[in-house]
């Protein structure tokens, strides 16, 4: 059946694509931590591996509450954002810049993250789906919490180690 051209088509097709773009970002996380230099980048991108399975687990409790099944729909998005991590990764292996490039291309992952789960909430509550809004929002309190560790990590060790042999 087509997608209806409502709130709720739209909405139903957004959680498709979280749910799609949470399951590939599960996958690279691990890769993130290999890559990481510094222990604390690695432990962070190891801890965010294990919510980002509590967030698709989450997603599922959406997909049940709709009465639908749990299932992905490509998105290119996400898709181009890991890529372009992985061109991190490949360009600056072995370099002082690495862990402030990952840090980089991890954010760009957590603000698309915010800005569906921003969006899928205020969805959710105009269709009056009050069930699904407590599920979308501890997500989101996760990415964002994610995003702060980030700039933290960012600011604090990262951007000074990559800019010493400048
Ligand atoms: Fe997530
Ligand atoms: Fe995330």
């Amino acid at each position: 059946m087509a997608t209806q051209k409502t709130l709720n088509g739209l909405f139903f097709d957004t959680l498709k694509d979280i749910y799609f773009a949470e399951k590939q970002i599960l996958k690279t996380l691990p890769k993130m931590a290999r890559a990481a230099q510094s222990e604390e980048g690695k432990a962070g991108f190891l801890q965010h591996r294990d919510e980002t399975q509590g967030h698709i687990e989450r997603l599922e409790q959406v997909f049940e509450i709709l009465g639908k099944p749990a299932r992905g729909k490509t998105c290119e998005a996400i898709q181009g954002i890991i890529a372009e991590g992985e061109e991190i990764i490949e360009d600056f292996k072995g370099s002082i810049a690495l862990d402030a490039g990952l840090i980089s291309s991890a954010q760009a992952v957590e603000h698309y993250e915010m800005a569906r789960y921003g969006t899928l909430i205020a969805w959710a509550e105009q269709l009056g789906l009050k069930d699904a809004v407590p599920l979308l929002r501890a997500n989101l309190t996760e990415e964002e919490a994610t995003d702060k560790k980030l700039t933290k990590l960012a600011q604090s060790q990262a951007n000074s180690k990559a800019a010493k042999a400048a």
